[in-house]
């Protein structure tokens, strides 16, 4: 079970500090959820395998490294997920990608699934699920499940800022995914909102509130 890692380069944090101002309108808010995930697609894609090749320079022959293994696959969460997918293909432009459509439940805060569509090679992908915010953690938890049980091996979580009480759970409930945010706040709140949070992520990129 490998620990959260927290991205806290303070480009990352910079923004974030934007993102949270209640000032921040739509657009802007969108810009920086997808700067955001391109930052953060830099250092979630650290770990990707290598393989040595010849490559013929105009000088001479250089042995050199190309990227091995699993092509990828990002898989956003809906709705806010779909705010970072921008900011990674920017990075991964080959990157296929998937949707599951998640809502949580005002009332009892459970995740209901409303949408799946994934590339149909999705099991032969190393998969990385975005969503800005880990709450409760069971839409994480329920969208990972579905990928498993699709197939999927490699997944990773992305996240923008993540609740003690998400990371404690997303680890439980499924330890081989590592987990990347960008902050841990303090805690949730009765609503289960994370504090001090954003607000709702969907409702800010999408200026539907
Ligand atoms: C938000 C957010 C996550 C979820 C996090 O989505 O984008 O998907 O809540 O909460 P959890 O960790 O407690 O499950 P929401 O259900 O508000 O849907 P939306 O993106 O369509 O607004
Ligand atoms: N979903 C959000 O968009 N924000 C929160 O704080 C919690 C869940």
């Amino acid at each position: 079970m490998a620990a959260p890692i927290i991205l806290d380069h303070p480009l990352i944090q910079h923004n974030i500090s934007l993102l949270r101002d209640k000032n921040t309108g739509s657009k802007d808010f969108r810009e920086l959820v997808s700067e955001i995930a391109m930052l953060m697609c830099y250092e979630a894609t650290r770990d990707l395998p290598l393989k040595e090749v010849e490559i013929e320079t105009p000088v001479a022959v250089a042995r050199t490294n190309v990227i091995s293994g699993l092509k990828l696959a990002f898989v956003p969460i809906l709705r806010a997920g779909l705010g970072m997918v921008e900011g990674m293909l920017a990075l991964v432009p080959a990157a296929k990608v998937g949707h599951i459509g998640m809502y949580r439940d005002p009332e009892t805060f459970e995740p209901h699934e409303y949408y799946c569509k994934l590339p149909a090679d999705i099991a032969k992908r190393e998969v990385i699920v975005l969503d800005p915010m880990l709450a409760t953690g069971g839409s994480a938890i329920d969208a990972i499940t579905q990928l498993k049980k699709r197939g999927v091996t490699q997944i990773k979580f992305l996240c923008i800022i993540a609740a003690p009480e998400g990371l404690d759970a997303l680890t439980a409930a499924h330890p081989d995914v590592q987990i990347y945010a960008a902050a841990k706040d303090e805690c949730l709140n009765d609503h289960k909102y994370i504090v001090p949070g954003l607000g709702d992520a969907g409702d800010r990129i999408f200026g539907t509130k």
